[in-house]
């Protein structure tokens, strides 16, 4: 078991972030420890709570279960959630517990973020991609008919409860989905300017089989070792105004096809390896890097056989990559590999890019 904390300065913010792998029944005992005897609404995801509903062991009122899928994170669920606390007559007191994945925290998150103008929530990730990601630094939002994460605030949970026994069960294209973002953490490694030396790039070297089988011990120094570089960055910027925009790395690209294909054809996990691959060739094109480095990377992440997306049309791109909340003017902002594990921000024109 781990237990990490994030602290953040400006508005002494401070959460814990328990990693481990105890059974999944003792976990709801944990989580009212941490709310205290106030009320709460769980938001559990259609798959966990088939799976691990009775083992949870929430009641059906307590409960709104969320359809799978990026297309539920919208206004029409937010509604529904925060009525739902309504009637169940939530107050300021009160806190939500969001179970599943990057979709319910996020709009859990938000939820929260706003119900009676804030209230507690506690997030339970169960993928791998929201353990080493999206249910850290208080990124909360939905979707809108413009794009995705358009409505949303900064907002940090009360504690996080990362088990992984869930990961057991995430089917593989989900799980290679998280990888995704643990790779990106790899490549971004020095630029987190975490105080301690993790050394991602090792780890996964020397680990790579046992991640791909999802040997347990090793799954749990894998998140502690991103979620250390995530806490680091968001320690250091809460809101994204510099450093944590490193974050998103490889995501220009990814989100750009993200949107092209309707959220549909491709998972987060395998557009933002798509949008890795395309910043190393961009990167070794503009004397960044060099070869050996662009090299490197593509066998590092040939060894995890992620579904690579690259065939779309120049004009297509460059106009969803315009759409990019990060998008400035005429310019599109990326986040380029510069050395071993170091990048930088980029803002480029058009014909530039290809
Ligand atoms: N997922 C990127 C961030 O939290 O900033």
């Amino acid at each position: 078991m781990k237990n990490l904390e994030v602290k953040i300065p400006q508005t002494q913010k401070q959460y814990p972030i328990t990693i481990e792998q105890d059974k999944i029944e003792n976990l709801k005992t944990k989580i009212l420890n941490v709310i205290r005897g106030q009320k709460f609404l769980v938001v559990i995801s259609e798959k966990v709570n088939k799976l691990y509903g009775d083992t949870l062991g929430f009641t059906t009122e307590e409960k709104f279960v969320l359809k799978d899928g990026e297309k539920e994170k919208n206004f029409s669920n937010y509604k529904k959630i925060l009525d739902k606390a309504l009637k169940m007559q939530l107050t300021r007191k009160d806190a939500i517990i969001a179970v599943g994945g990057g979709v319910v925290g996020d709009l859990a998150g938000f939820v929260a973020s706003t119900y009676m103008r804030g209230i507690d929530y506690i997030q339970v990730p169960t993928t791998l991609l929201a353990c080493v990601d999206s249910s850290v630094g208080g990124k909360v939002a939905i979707n809108s008919d413009f794009g995705k994460n358009l409505i949303g605030s900064f907002y940090q949970p009360k504690a996080v409860f990362i088990n992984t026994n869930f990961l057991k069960t995430l089917d593989d294209r989900q799980y290679k989905t998280g990888l995704g973002e643990v790779v990106k953490y790899m490549f971004i490694e020095k630029s987190c300017l975490c105080k301690e030396d993790l050394n991602l790039s090792n780890f996964i070297s020397e680990n790579i089989d046992k991640i791909l089988s999802r040997n347990l011990n090793v799954l749990e120094l894998l998140i502690e070792i991103c979620i250390k570089l995530k806490i680091a960055v968001v320690e250091q910027d809460e809101q994204e105004k510099g450093l944590r925009k490193i974050l998103n790395f490889g995501h220009t690209y990814g989100h750009a096809i993200e949107n092209i294909t309707k959220y549909r054809k491709y998972t987060h996990g395998e557009a933002v390896v798509s949008g890795i691959k395309f910043v190393f060739a961009l990167a070794e094109k503009r004397g960044l890097i060099d070869k050996n480095y662009r090299y490197w990377a593509e066998d590092i992440l040939s060894k995890f056989n992620f579904k690579v997306v690259s065939d779309f049309p120049h004009e297509k791109i460059i106009k969803a990559m315009k759409l990019d909340k990060k998008a400035d003017f005429n310019k599109i902002t990326f986040i380029l590999p510069v050395d071993y594990f170091a990048v930088q921000e980029f803002s480029l024109l058009p014909d530039e890019i290809f």
